[in-house]
């Protein structure tokens, strides 16, 4: 497992998650390898198939990622990257499966930055069909390849507002994260004015008109993009989406170990 950023859930869930499979995860933290820094990515990629059996990254830059894959002769799984976060959403779904009992008609409403979550989300979106809708300040929205990619997919409705309050009409789903990503955790004064108006609070889940639920990737910046009151309420499904990280992941290394 390499990070070159921090993490609790994911570096938890892998080495855990690994361990009850009967296997044994290795921690390469940011101040160990220096992957792309001390050794060229493609070189670490070559050395670390050599004892492993998949590797696990978290990296900076999704170029990198894609290279790690290229010259891994081992499977390479996406713990994040700048660009998408992918066993965070596959997670997200199968929990949304598990608490509503199917995928039907499903709006999720995505209020915040459209950030690398987002970018995942949409990607998924290509794979499965929902409604997806957007709310995000003006300048914030995501990488316009990939909104173009899930629309042109043809299965999943993809819509983008500026407007919180309309965007979660009829959501099933009310889903956020922090406005400062890592590695742009520089901009977080900055975010805070821009995104006023974007916090999830009770209002804006009453805004929906449904019994929807609301989820979070986590870590939360509790009172910034969501209030106390919305992360901690019953219909705040953010600790059991958490857990599930494992149980998808697992899954996902079962089927590359070609046991699943
Ligand atoms: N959601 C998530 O990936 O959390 P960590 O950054 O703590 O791994
Ligand atoms: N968008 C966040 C997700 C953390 C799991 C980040 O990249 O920091």
């Amino acid at each position: 497992m390499i990070f070159a950023k921090p993490s609790a859930r994911t570096r938890i869930s892998f080495e855990t998650g690994f361990y009850r499979l009967g296997g044994h995860a290795l921690y390469l933290g940011p101040d160990d390898i220096g992957i792309g820094k001390r050794e060229a990515v493609s070189d670490i990629a070559r050395v670390v198939s050599g004892y492993n059996d998949i590797i696990m990254a978290r990296l900076f830059e999704h170029r990198h990622m894609l290279e790690l894959a290229e010259h891994a002769s081992v499977p390479v799984v996406n713990g994040l990257s700048d660009y998408n976060h992918p066993c965070q959403i596959m997670a997200d779904m199968f929990t949304i499966l598990e608490h509503r009992g199917h995928l039907d008609n499903l709006k999720i409403a995505y209020v915040g930055d459209g950030n690398n979550i987002v970018h995942s989300w949409l990607r998924l979106a290509c794979r499965l069909p929902f409604n997806f809708t957007i709310a995000c300040p003006e300048g914030y929205q995501p990488d316009p390849d990939t909104i173009k990619l899930a629309k042109q997919a043809g299965l999943s409705e993809i819509a983008i507002s500026h407007d919180p309050m309309q965007a979660v009409r009829d959501a099933d789903v009310v889903y956020t994260d922090v406005w400062a990503s890592m590695g742009h955790k520089e901009e977080a004064d900055e975010r805070r004015r821009k995104f006023e108006g974007f916090t999830v609070t009770a209002q804006l889940m009453a805004a929906t008109g449904k019994d929807s639920i609301f989820m979070h990737c986590l870590p939360a910046e509790r009172g910034v993009e969501v209030t106390d009151e919305v992360l901690d309420a019953p219909y705040s499904i953010v600790f059991p989406q958490a857990e599930n990280r494992m149980h998808v992941q697992n899954a996902i290394m079962l089927r590359l170990l070609g046991k699943g």
